[in-house]
């Protein structure tokens, strides 16, 4: 069932919390890949009910241009979600999300400062503001983000924490294509040309990971990757980073848990990837 309202939601929500059943959400922005779908079957296993929000939030893109560009697939999206037979698709518009006079955001302090927090200004204030919201309108006990995006669910879970709200944050494993590219829906805005080299931001980071584990010069690693990635035609890295997996602290050695996180360009496409080190 498509709902477009806060109230057609709030009322089919009512009646599930009235009948006891536990209620999931998998909030995305539509363009849905294998991705969204694997946390759909996740949100399916554990809730009596599921809900998928597709909302292209304006307020989590720092370029015009961004937005405008964001790839938006409502019928195929449709098609994808027929056969996993989730309860509601959640569609609200940009009046329903922020109406007239909207005032308020919500923002995570220190952990939205780096990485993807420092090269998108305002980026993560619109995330959790709209994710805010989108956790109070369907009251789900559960909600289901992907790992692919390791910040957002950093700061998603501190949100929750934070401001009290009753929702556990789960996070679910990246899914990738055959190729190691993780899936994501800016993937399709690559050329044909540029989708053969996206899989090398992969591939430098498993290379780079592994010689971190080995205990080989970090410098020297970061160097090679960037060279590689230089080789494959990536334009900018913004970031290639190791952090801390608890507060995203830079580090130069995994000596604790830790992920290496990296943003690149491709062919004016910007792509996000992070993986376990250790
Ligand atoms: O990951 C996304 O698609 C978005 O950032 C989210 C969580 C749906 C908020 O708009």
């Amino acid at each position: 069932m498509i709902l477009r309202t806060l109230a057609d939601l709030r009322a089919q929500v009512a009646a599930w919390k009235r009948a006891g059943e536990s209620v999931g959400v998998v909030p995305t922005m539509g363009a849905l890949h294998q991705g969204h779908l694997s946390l759909v079957s996740a949100a399916k296993q554990a809730c009596d009910r599921v809900i998928v929000t597709i909302f292209v939030n304006p307020r989590q893109f720092n370029s015009p241009e961004d937005l405008a560009n964001y790839p938006r697939t409502e019928i195929e999206d449709a098609r994808k979600l027929a056969p996993l037979a989730v309860d509601v698709v959640y569609v609200p518009d940009g009046a329903q999300m922020y109406p007239e006079g909207f005032a308020t955001t919500v923002s995570v302090g220190g952990l939205t400062d780096v990485l993807c927090g420092a090269n998108r200004p305002g980026h993560f204030d619109g995330v959790a503001t709209v994710v805010t919201k989108l956790f109070t309108q369907t009251q789900a006990d559960r909600a289901y983000f992907g790992e692919k995006d390791y910040q957002q669910v950093q700061v998603v879970t501190r949100l929750a924490r934070d401001l009290d709200l009753p929702i556990a944050v789960v996070a679910c494993p990246t899914i990738r294509e055959e190729d190691g590219l993780a899936m994501s829906s800016r993937n399709l805005l690559l050329s044909d040309r540029a989708r053969v080299y996206a899989p090398e931001l992969h591939r430098a980071m498993k290379e780079l990971a592994q010689g971190l584990i080995a205990g080989k010069d970090p410098t020297l690693l970061h160097m090679q990757a960037k060279a590689r990635l230089d080789r494959a035609g990536f334009t900018k890295v913004e970031y290639l980073d190791l952090r801390a997996c608890d507060d995203l602290s830079l580090l130069e050695t995994p000596d604790r848990p830790a992920r290496l996180l990296a943003a690149a360009w491709l062919a004016g496409v910007r792509l996000i990837d992070n993986i376990a080190v250790g």
